[in-house]
């Protein structure tokens, strides 16, 4: 199965579906940085991975070079997706400038895969706050009218067994000309969503309906200018679009696999890493600017906070939030890695180590297994920040691999079918 795969980062689609089947043939892969010249995550993609075209240059420049391909895959940024018809043309659309969403409809317009897998922060859903879901609206419609049908679900990684609470959306889109296509089209959406959908299969689901949110339906407009302009919907966690029928339900995750802890990749690491460096360690006996060393700073970060504030304009208020676990409780999954991972900062994960019980950051080794990536995959490409920071960039790859074995299912399938039709063909016999 040829994929293709955007954004690429460190790879963490490509690690995700290699781990499903080597079946998955990744043909041509970029990634670029636009806000540094080094290109780090670059270099450790193409140092990881032999086969296939590796393209570094802007997205924006090189998607005519795109080759043919079945998958498409990326985690692409949450950008503004508004639209305005062009003043020229009265069919023509125009899109913000540097939003990389209309990139990928450039390669489906070109390219037309049977499936996309595409993958984002939930808040995507809804998406700006004055005209909620509007932004994922216009994908839809995007992906309506070069013949898609879509189904998304909000996934959190520990609710099916990984080690990290990280919840993202991830939106499948199939050719209405695929098999899967056309069974869906059949089948009532509640159905869909609760046992015959695609991300069901592999992420089940409570089969009672969520009483507080109730499922919505509803058409989206054939014009996508007045998609943007004036289409709003709060989308659920989860849904299918189906020509112009949108279904969404808030759907509850049942999973009997109890999650990885965090004790379990600490214990883990351990036998790789041994002995953690000094470094990680917060010390006891430095001071910064208001006095405090790096433990006191960060038991300071992660408290409650009352804090009286001027803001710029001389107006004074109470600044506040509420407390976190000081060190993180090990015995949970960890909390959602963020690009800031490992610097003094609320949300990096600060850990009681397990030989010497002292408190220290979670290494960059530590970071990766969170993630599910192989043991030191970006060590040697880039400085230890940097290689936080792109763990905070990746996913959890077991996600992926799962989806992956879902999709090369529907491949077999195609094939199967494929097979027979030729056969048909042979047997009936026409006289040219
Ligand atoms: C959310 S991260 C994806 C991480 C990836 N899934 C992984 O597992 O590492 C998005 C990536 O898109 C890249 N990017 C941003 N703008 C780009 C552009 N114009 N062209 C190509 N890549 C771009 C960023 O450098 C970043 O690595």
């Amino acid at each position: 199965m040829d994929v293709v795969e955007l954004f690429a980062g460190v790879g963490g689609f490509r690690i995700g579906l290699e781990k499903a089947s080597h079946e998955f043939n990744t043909v041509w892969a970029n990634q670029w940085e636009p806000s540094t010249k080094s290109q780090p995550a670059f270099e450790c993609y193409t140092s990881r991975f032999d086969s296939g075209e590796h393209s570094n240059e802007d997205i924006a420049e090189v998607w005519p070079q795109v080759p043919e391909h079945d998958l498409l895959v990326g985690g692409f940024p949450c950008q503004d997706y508004s639209v305005a018809r062009t003043l020229s043309g009265e069919s023509g659309i125009q899109g913000k400038k540097g939003v990389l969403f209309w990139q990928i409809m450039n390669i489906v317009q070109s390219r037309k895969p049977k499936y996309l897998l595409l993958e984002n922060v939930d808040r995507l859903l809804k998406s700006p706050s004055k005209q909620r879901g509007r932004d994922f609206s216009v994908m839809l419609a995007s992906l309506r009218d070069e013949g898609y049908f879509v189904e998304w679900r909000v996934i959190n990684a520990a609710d099916y067994g990984f080690a990290q609470r990280r919840r993202r959306v991830f939106i499948f889109a199939f050719h209405k000309s695929t098999l899967i296509a056309q069974r869906l089209q059949n089948e009532g959406p509640e159905d869909i969503l609760h046992s015959k959908g695609f991300f069901v299969k592999q992420f089940p689901v409570k089969e009672e309906h969520n009483h507080r949110h109730p499922d919505q339906a509803a058409i989206l407009p054939e014009d996508i200018v007045e998609v943007s302009d004036h289409f709003s919907l709060p989308y659920k966690n989860s849904g299918i679009l189906i020509g112009s029928d949108i279904y969404s339900a808030e759907l509850i995750p049942d999973s009997d696999e109890s999650p990885v802890t965090l004790r379990e990749i600490l214990e883990k690491a351990d036998e790789i890493q041994g002995e953690v460096d000094e470094k990680y360690y917060l010390k006891h006996d430095n001071e910064n600017k208001k006095g405090r060393s790096d433990f006191e700073e960060m038991k300071y970060q992660k408290g409650a906070k009352k804090e009286k504030r001027v803001s710029q304009t001389g107006h004074e208020y109470y600044y506040t939030e509420g407390g976190m676990a000081f060190p993180e409780n090990l015995d949970a999954p960890s909390r959602t890695m963020l690009t800031s991972e490992g610097t003094k900062n609320r949300s990096s994960h600060v850990v009681e180590d397990l030989n010497t019980g002292r408190i220290r950051f979670i290494t960059p080794l530590e970071a990766e297994m969170l993630n599910g990536f192989p043991p030191n995959w970006t060590e040697g490409f880039m400085p230890e920040r940097t290689r936080y920071f792109c763990m905070g960039n990746a996913l959890v790859t077991g996600i992926i691999e799962k989806i992956g074995q879902e999709i090369l299912k529907l491949h077999k399938e195609e094939e199967e079918e494929d097979h027979v039709s030729q056969l048909d063909l042979f047997e009936t016999g026409v006289d040219r």
